[in-house]
Formats: structure tokens, C-alpha cells, sequence
């Protein structure tokens, strides 16, 4: 099969990883996948930052969890299937919203084209680093870290910016099934 196909169609959210480091310039062609995206106008209106450090990925994860426990009440009951699994993880994992992933980089965007254009980036940095052989997840939860004064000076993120992914980067430890995926709805005229 034509391997861009394949790659959108067996790429998953990975949530487990090895904890082997994943060498810098693989994640330099990984963000050149993300830098290569189109975007409105041509506006290019992102920016990355590249945590691999052990301390820092604590820090994250102290501000987001409690967020993260926030949104997931929200859903309890309108979706109760997703609260039950969420939760499980949320009390079994050591790390549940970045999964001890060993890379975690903040696309971060800016201006009136960003809320279009960054999840382009995303996108492609996540089949990129499936195409070569890592393992990728968007974890919106991680990126409710914005009200900590901390992490903010360590993203250098300004108020008028916005977090797209954070996308984990890491070799996965085993690889999920395919979830349901709807068949698409398609009008043809
Ligand atoms: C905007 C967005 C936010 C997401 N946030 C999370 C998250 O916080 N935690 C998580 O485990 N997965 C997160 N995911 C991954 C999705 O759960 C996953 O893509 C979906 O279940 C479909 O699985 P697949 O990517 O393997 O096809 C997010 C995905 C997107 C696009």
C-alpha cells in the first residue's frame, strides 16, 4: 500500500512507553514534519518546545492533574463509559496525562490563524514520527498547565498564546488496537 496511507491508517495514540531516550535529531525531523504543514496565509503560526527533562516533566504534570480531574467530572455522566476508563488510569498510572512519555513537545501558537493551522502541525509530527517507528499522542489534558506561573516562564508562554498537543514523542511499550472509528458521512453531488 502506498505508505503514506498506511501510515494514517495504522498510526494510534500511544500511551505507553519505553523510557530509552529518543536521539535529538530524530525529533529535529519530526519537528521539520510539523514546520512543513500548511497553514492560513501562509502564517507558519507556531512554535515548539522540546521538554525531555525529568524534573520539569513533574512540574507538568503537577499542574495539569488537577485540571485534568476537573474536565474528566464533567463527563461522568454524559459519558460514563470514557469516566470509567479515564479513571482507571488516572489512579493506576504514575503519570497519567503524559503517560512518562520521554519527549513532550508544546506546539504553541499565536494569532488569528493558529486555532486552524497548529493541529495541522500536530498532525503531520504524529504521522511523521510513526513513520519512523515511534509512538505519538496529543494529550489535550497536558496542556492545562496554563495558570501555572511556573510552567508558563518554562514554555516562555505569553498571553496570547495557545497550547496545541502537547504531542509525546517516546518508543512505544506494546502498541494499541485500532479503536471504532465511524464510517465516514460523505454527500456526493
Ligand atoms: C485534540 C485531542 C486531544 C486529545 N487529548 C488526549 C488526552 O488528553 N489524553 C489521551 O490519552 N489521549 C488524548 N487524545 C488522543 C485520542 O484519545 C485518540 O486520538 C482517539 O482516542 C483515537 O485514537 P487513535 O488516535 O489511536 O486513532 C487526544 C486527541 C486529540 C486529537
Amino acid at each position: 500500500m502506498n505508505a503514506v496511507i498506511e501510515a494514517i491508517r495504522t498510526r494510534r495514540a500511544v500511551r505507553t512507553y519505553q523510557s530509552k531516550p529518543v536521539p535529538r535529531d530524530i525529533v529535529n525531523v519530526i519537528i521539520d514534519a510539523g514546520n512543513e504543514a500548511p497553514s492560513a496565509m501562509n502564517s507558519q503560526p507556531w512554535r515548539f518546545v522540546v521538554i525531555e527533562d525529568g524534573e520539569v516533566r513533574k512540574k507538568l504534570l503537577k499542574a495539569a492533574l488537577p485540571n485534568a480531574k476537573k474536565i474528566l467530572e464533567s463527563v461522568r455522566e454524559s459519558d460514563p463509559a470514557r469516566y470509567e476508563a479515564i479513571t482507571k488510569r488516572l489512579n493506576e498510572l504514575p503519570d497519567p496525562v503524559y503517560y512518562s512519555a520521554p519527549v513532550i513537545v508544546f506546539v504553541i501558537g499565536s494569532g488569528r490563524y493558529a486555532h486552524h493551522s497548529c493541529p495541522l502541525a500536530c498532525e503531520n509530527m504524529m504521522l511523521a514520527a510513526h513513520s519512523l517507528g515511534l509512538g505519538s499522542c496529543w494529550v489535550g489534558f497536558g496542556s492545562m498547565v496554563t495558570e501555572d506561573k511556573e510552567v508558563k516562564r518554562i514554555l516562555d508562554l505569553s498571553d496570547d498564546e495557545t497550547i496545541f498537543g502537547p504531542i509525546l514523542l517516546g518508543y512505544p511499550e506494546g502498541y494499541p488496537e485500532r479503536p471504532p472509528k465511524k464510517e465516514p458521512t460523505v454527500k456526493w453531488v
